[in-house]
């Protein structure tokens, strides 16, 4: 045996569960498996290192930036800030509370699905984790992002329930556009509809602002800040930052994108207001008041589309 094949044996041996590269993702997503199991056991002490890292340095901006839900969520499941978390210990301690549960997946979950899997309370989670030397910029969710950016959320009943509201809007929405008799106007309709939902969840669930308790300040909730290191900050304090009180019918049509910080944020009162914004998102979708939103960002994938369809030709 050469010593090239001896380090590329030793490597696969210990590749560990990096974004970049994680044999068992990978080979879960060749089988066409989306729900998986967490193999604890492979991750390597370089995953462990890098979210020991991530957790440090968010620790003190935690305390001075998040909203003190998130903070009870920390405290509430005991995330251990040296070694990666389980799945199963997080549940163990978040079930009681909302019901809510983290379910691993081995990557993208097309839109319907990962509304529906809100609805009956799981949440779809990555399992791998970013490069321990590249902490910063990351184009798709990991393990910490999901984790410790959205999971200590769920431990809050009004969060919960307004994410379970979201689900049963897309299910409304499914149910909407099945019932539309001409395809090429299911299409642009559901697409129209999608468009008003992911922005909605972008400018709440990832990237919401909520005014502090006495009302004098404003703190993060959105999960894409949480686990953000610079733009949790920047967030909060960069004058370039246009912060405005939370507008449906802005949101709504205010396309996004997400390979650089948000010169636009929103903040709602209370976790009880984004809730009751849920519902009327719902009733303007009944309505017809998302049929004609603006083009733009976000787009929606071909498995996007068919994922909504589907459901609708079930309902
Ligand atoms: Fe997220």
């Amino acid at each position: 045996m050469t010593s090239a094949q001896i380090d590329r044996s030793a490597s696969a041996a210990d590749a560990g569960l990096t974004t970049t590269k994680a044999p068992f993702i990978e080979q879960a997503q060749k089988s066409g498996q989306l729900y998986i199991h967490q193999p604890y056991e492979l991750y390597n002490e370089d995953n462990h290192e890098a979210w020991r890292r991530l957790y440090d340095r968010m620790a003190d901006r935690w305390r001075k930036y998040a909203n003190h839900r998130f903070l009870q969520g920390i405290d509430v499941l005991c995330l251990d800030p040296k070694r990666m978390p389980r799945l199963e210990d997080v549940n163990k301690f978040m079930a009681p509370l909302t019901g809510f549960r983290a379910k691993p997946v081995s990557g993208y979950v097309p839109a319907y699905l990962f509304f529906d899997c809100l609805r009956q309370r799981e949440f779809p989670t990555t399992i791998s984790i970013r490069d321990k030397e590249k902490l910063d910029y990351l184009p798709e969710p990991d393990i910490f992002h999901d984790i410790a950016g959205h999971v200590p959320m769920h431990t809050d009943k009004a969060f919960a329930d307004t994410l379970v509201r979201f689900g049963e809007a897309a299910r409304t929405a499914a149910e909407i556009v099945g019932a539309v008799k001409d395809r090429d106007e299911r299409v642009r309709r559901v697409t129209s509809i999608f468009k008003a939902l992911a922005r909605f969840f972008w400018f709440t669930i990832e990237f919401g602002l909520m005014k502090s308790e006495d009302g004098k300040s404003l703190k993060v909730y959105g999960s894409g800040l949480l686990s953000s290191y610079g733009e949790i900050a920047h967030s909060i304090d960069s004058p370039e930052v246009q912060r405005f009180p939370f507008q449906l019918e802005w949101v709504i049509n205010q396309y996004f994108e997400i390979d650089h910080y948000q010169p636009l944020l929103f903040y709602v009162d209370s976790f009880e207001h984004l809730f009751e914004q849920v519902g009327v998102l719902e009733q303007w979708m009944k309505q017809g008041k998302l049929n004609n939103v603006s083009p733009g960002e976000p787009s929606m994938s071909e498995a996007d589309v068919q994922s909504f369809l589907e459901a609708g030709r079930a309902a």
